[in-house]
């Protein structure tokens, strides 16, 4: 049976340090997994110190996407049968909800709404940046359009489970609820 292709879409926050576990997650679970970055997440994994971006490269078996490509060139990877974009940052969060498309990962969002594909997003931004208007309206507005936004109740979620915004600079990595994001994707 050929696998079915899922867009792991990841944005400049901490959890972007540590992708190899939802890419591990979700080969385990049958999907053949594409990893597309916002540019600055982009800068994060090339970072000399401390990125991983061959590591991450050698996981998926696919080039790591984080530009839009150029009219002649090809396309380097399957279509997408599902999204997840982890994390989610506020930044990304209120331009995806507008509609901006300046870069590629936006624009594999935006289309994705229009293109009816199964999409979950798990956010990370601390209660500060949370508190922003835009920011609960953006989540509203992507919900209505029928995306999974993973967000703890008591932070704008809508009764289920979900990442819960912390204290600015009090981050937890081994708290990010990738679990989560995996288990509300449908199946491979
Ligand atoms: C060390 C560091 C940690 C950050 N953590 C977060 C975060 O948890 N959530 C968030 O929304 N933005 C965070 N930011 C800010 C984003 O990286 C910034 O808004 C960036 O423009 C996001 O771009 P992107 O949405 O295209 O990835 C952080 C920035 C730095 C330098």
């Amino acid at each position: 049976m050929t696998s079915r292709t899922l867009y792991l879409i990841a944005c400049a926050a901490p959890p972007a340090r540590r992708l190899t576990i939802p890419i591990r997650a979700a080969q385990r679970a049958g999907w053949e997994v594409c990893l597309l970055l916002t540019p600055d997440a982009y800068r994060w994994a090339a970072e000399d110190a401390e990125g991983n971006l061959a590591e991450l490269q050698a996981l998926t078996g696919h080039p790591v996407r984080h530009s839009y490509k150029l009219p002649s060139e090809p396309d380097l990877l399957p279509e997408p049968d599902a999204l997840l974009v982890a994390p989610l940052t506020s930044n990304s969060l209120n331009k995806w909800a507008s509609g901006i498309s300046d870069t590629l990962a936006l624009g594999l969002l935006t289309e994705g709404i229009g293109r009816g594909l199964p999409i979950v997003a798990l956010p990370h931004w601390n209660n500060a940046q949370g508190r922003h208007p835009a920011v609960r309206r953006s989540v509203a507005e992507l919900r209505a359009a029928g995306v999974t936004v993973l967000l703890a109740d008591e932070h704008g979620g809508d009764g289920g489970d979900g990442f819960a915004p912390h204290e600015p600079r009090r981050g937890n990595l081994d708290a990010y609820p990738w679990e989560l994001a995996l288990a509300a994707l449908p199946d491979a």
